[in-house]
């Protein structure tokens, strides 16, 4: 007969947390976020662990090499998306390994031919005041000179103005010869007052762009998550089809941390997919998932995970459940999983961490994961807002959007991810293709959300994640007290009719 649970499952959105003591010691100043990614011996530190517990989805309108490298700025990890071919994959590995910090591989790039009105619609579409004017309108072609606001003048240029009459050109530029150092390239940008220095190779090629503010930003940035060798710690996806080629393409190109992405992790599969790792890359990490349950989770530990992925259906673009009705509440998920692992610490003296995947709206809700018991979450939609993720940026009427589509959406196409054996293809789509609100830059934003997460974390007592998930005190919401939750029986000014 078919097992029930009686017990609704549920999602963050129906829990609060408590507040308890808040000593005087306890303020966002003194909380740290750091939490491990990999599993350890009791008593011993993790092989890798990150500042803030914060990872991006592996997917492609998310994670690619721009993303790893600003959310490792900050001190989180991305997950370099698979439903790319293998060299692709580890080419974006290896350009996070390979950044040095302040210099970035240049997004805005035209030729002379262009027209004022390439540069203003590029201008537009990217937010990007600064750009590279090169032979072939490549990032790392033959640099010919550099267009910024101050070349030229809207009201009075003509439109059709070609790039090479009004560009700054290579002859007046001050640049960086190849292998500069960062307080070498500030030195340029102090001595000349530039806020943007090329850094140029012996053919006259583009390799970077070092910015006055991005000195400044990486200057204060405390949180970098960075490895022995001060690179980029970064991660990436793979599946259980193509992994005896794709994996080892990804250790030489220096990735630190796989995760096998796969909607319903409790596979055979699966476990093929970690012995092959473990086996012909001892050293190698590797996350495994999802599960949603205590056996899925101990199933995949024992296949020798390092840590377990939480989540099915919960994810903003995914239509899972819909579908196929499989899935889960993902905070009733988290809870038991970490329930499980609690106990199998206790059992063998081994920690295995929980990454909670998919279903965060409001920051709260990571608050929320980690009291309940992940030591990590991973979020999709909440990165492919800024700036920094690979999509579009569109205007639509007065709003800019992000294009955001899911792995397994047509788009995507990314059948390895379902573990259906057999066929290979898409038979039916389980994530949509959307848009979402562009929001900025990933600093400023991550800087709000953690500056939340940790003020909520002094109101429950806490100065550090593990503190918060033995103290935390989780209550249900009803329906009636969401409401009360929310601005309530006033008349918002922004809504109101004006002059009446
Ligand atoms: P979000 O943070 O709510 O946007 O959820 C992101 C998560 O959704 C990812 O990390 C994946 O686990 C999951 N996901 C990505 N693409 C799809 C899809 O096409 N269908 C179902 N789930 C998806």
């Amino acid at each position: 007969m078919a097992y029930y649970y009686t017990e609704p499952s549920r999602t963050f959105s129906e829990y609060l947390l408590l507040p308890n003591l808040t000593s005087k010691d306890c303020n966002p100043g003194n909380v740290s976020l750091k939490t491990p990614i990999v599993k350890f011996k009791k008593g011993e530190k993790p092989e890798v662990a990150l500042n803030i517990p914060f990872s991006s989805a592996v997917m492609q309108a998310v994670s690619d090499h721009n993303m790893a490298v600003a959310l490792a700025r900050c001190g989180g990890i991305s997950f370099i998306f698979g439903s790319q071919p293998v060299e692709e994959q580890a080419d974006m590995v290896r350009k996070v390994k390979g950044h040095k910090a302040g210099f970035v591989v240049s997004r805005s790039n035209l030729t002379p031919q262009h027209t004022l009105k390439d540069v203003l619609e590029l201008k537009e579409r990217t937010g990007h005041s600064t750009v590279a004017i090169t032979d072939d309108g490549t990032p790392t072609g033959k640099l010919l000179g550099i267009v910024t606001s101050r070349d030229y003048r809207i009201s009075r240029d003509p439109q059709d103005k070609l790039v090479g009459q009004f560009m700054t050109p290579f002859s007046s530029l001050i640049y960086g010869k190849s292998g500069s150092t960062l307080s070498e390239a500030n030195d340029l940008i102090w001595e000349h007052k530039l806020n943007c220095l090329p850094i140029v190779g012996a053919e006259q090629n583009l390799e970077y762009l070092v910015f006055r503010k991005d000195y400044d930003a990486h200057k204060e940035n405390p949180y970098e998550l960075l490895d022995g060798n001060k690179s980029y710690i970064v991660g990436a996806g793979i599946n259980t089809k193509d992994y005896a080629e794709r994996v080892p393409a990804l250790v030489a190109a220096g990735v630190d941390v796989l995760v096998i992405d796969s909607s319903d992790g409790y596979t055979e599969w699966q476990r093929e997919t970690i012995e092959y790792v473990k086996t012909n890359f001892p050293k190698a990490k590797i996350g495994a998932g999802n599960v949603v349950d205590r056996e899925g989770f101990l199933y995949l530990v024992e296949s020798g995970a390092d840590f377990i992925k939480v989540g099915i259906g919960g994810g903003s673009i995914c239509i899972t459940r819909e579908q196929k009705g499989i899935g889960r509440g993902q905070a009733s998920a988290v809870m038991e999983v970490a329930a499980a692992r609690d106990d199998y610490f206790r059992e063998t003296g081994i920690y295995v961490p929980i990454c909670s995947d998919g279903g965060i709206v409001h920051d709260y809700h990571i608050t929320l994961a980690l009291a309940m018991g992940a030591d990590f979450v991973m979020m999709g939609r909440y990165f492919a807002r800024f700036d920094e993720s690979p999509t579009r940026k569109l205007k639509v009427g007065n709003n800019f959007v992000k294009e955001f589509w899911g792995e397994g959406s047509n788009r995507a196409r990314n059948w390895q991810r379902y573990d259906t054996g057999g066929k290979q293809s898409l038979v039916f789509e389980e994530g949509v293709d959307s848009y979402v609100s562009y929001a900025g830059s990933l600093q400023e934003n991550m800087e709000k959300t953690i500056h939340k997460i940790k003020s909520t974390m002094c109101n429950c007592g806490s100065l550090s994640i593990e503190e918060l998930q033995q103290k935390a005190r989780i209550t249900l919401v009803s329906a009636t007290s969401i409401v009360e939750g929310g601005a309530h029986d006033v008349i918002l000014k922004e809504n109101s009719l004006s002059g009446e």
